[in-house]
């Protein structure tokens, strides 16, 4: 008879791993669902926006665990009111053109300009073009909504984050000593006072821009590599706070990969997932052992975690973004990788990784 909480896992075997399903959302209905937002009544907030669900999600409104994807529409000469929330986020700028106000920033964003959004910074966007502007924004706010830890807000104006400098070393203030941490056992086990637990190092997280143009300009460099290159043409979008972990935000990478026509990836695995809007060309990905065919204007949560994937390119270059959440997982050193499955697996970030023939 088991009473209250608990719930008796003695002798429990490990649980069979099982990834959710690949999702493929077609351009064609993603045009249609920003139509239908272009037709509604502009709402209070002018935040016309959809959310994109994975029908197995019961947990959050995300495309994944931890990865959601809104698609944000705004008629020339509309802008949306202010908000912030405690989640962080990357903006794909995918049609038109607009203005993004971050945190005391403002970016000019044409097609296919990456920012990020920090977490607590003010923003506001604004269509500056004579067509729809749309993007993508992708969030760590569905795995904050499974923690219940989700905060947001909307008004026209707040206070932005007080980030104080902290005193430069050495602190010789009488009581300063009693407040660092310290080694207490030879193999490296330290105690923390709560003094720094309540006041951990500051980094300024600042919300930065990548243009299309400049990124693209470096990318198709990589386009030159051989045939046999068996890595990945790509370019990480890096926000150099995310320090070790490789991010543009604390949750994700964001990744824009050119493919040279033909171009047949290694199949690889890894507990990251990862979601690819394709913006140029068509090709095929195998995932699970499923395939789909996909095209410019198509996303795809293209390796729900651990699924075996590859991809493919067609006759034409195909430019990709990818959202993975593959910095959270380094921090949690949870990141399993196995970048061939002839290899064995590694934890990313805690052990040797793998190489190209680069
Ligand atoms: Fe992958």
């Amino acid at each position: 008879m088991i009473e209250g909480p608990f719930r008796d896992r003695t002798g429990h075997a490990p649980a069979v791993f099982k990834s959710w399903s690949p999702l493929h959302v077609k351009k064609e209905e993603i045009e249609s669902e920003v139509e239908r937002l272009s037709e509604l009544p502009q709402p209070l907030n002018g935040r016309r926006r959809s959310l994109i669900v994975h029908p197995q999600n019961t947990r959050s409104m995300g495309i994944a665990p931890g990865i959601q994807v809104a698609v944000e529409v705004l008629k020339p000469g509309e802008s949306t009111t202010a908000y912030r929330q405690n989640a962080t986020q990357v903006t794909f700028a995918i049609r038109g053109r607009g203005r993004a106000y971050i945190g005391g920033r403002t970016f000019e964003l044409g097609r296919y300009d990456v920012c990020n959004a920090p977490s607590m910074h003010v923003c506001r966007y604004e269509n500056t073009g004579d067509e729809l502007f749309v993007r993508l924004t992708y969030s760590n706010a569905a795995m904050l909504e499974m923690m219940n830890a989700f905060w947001e807000e909307e008004a026209a104006e707040f206070i932005a984050p007080q980030v104080k400098e902290r005193p430069s070393a050495p602190d010789n203030r009488p009581l300063a000593k009693k407040f660092d941490s310290f080694q207490i056992t030879d193999l490296g086990a330290w105690l923390m006072p709560y003094e720094t637990l309540i006041n951990p190092e500051v980094v300024e997280s600042r919300a930065l821009h990548w243009p299309w143009a400049a990124v693209k300009s470096h990318l198709d460099e990589l386009g030159d590599l051989n045939k046999e290159y068996v890595g990945r043409r790509l370019y990480g979008l890096y926000n150099p706070v995310t320090g070790r972990t490789n991010g543009i935000t604390p949750n994700f990478f964001a990744t824009i990969t050119v493919r040279p026509p033909k171009i047949v990836d290694r199949p690889h695995r890894h507990m990251s997932t990862a979601t690819t809007y394709f913006f140029h060309g068509s090709g095929r990905s195998t995932v699970d052992g499923q395939v789909f065919e996909w095209k410019a204007g198509d996303l795809m949560l293209s390796a729900p975690s651990w699924a075996v994937h590859n991809s493919a390119s067609d006759t034409e270059s195909v430019y990709e973004l990818t959202i993975q959440d593959q910095p959270l997982n380094i921090a949690m050193e949870s990141l399993l990788w196995q970048e061939s499955l002839k290899l064995p697996m590694a934890v990313l970030g805690v052990e040797e990784g793998f190489g190209t023939n680069r």
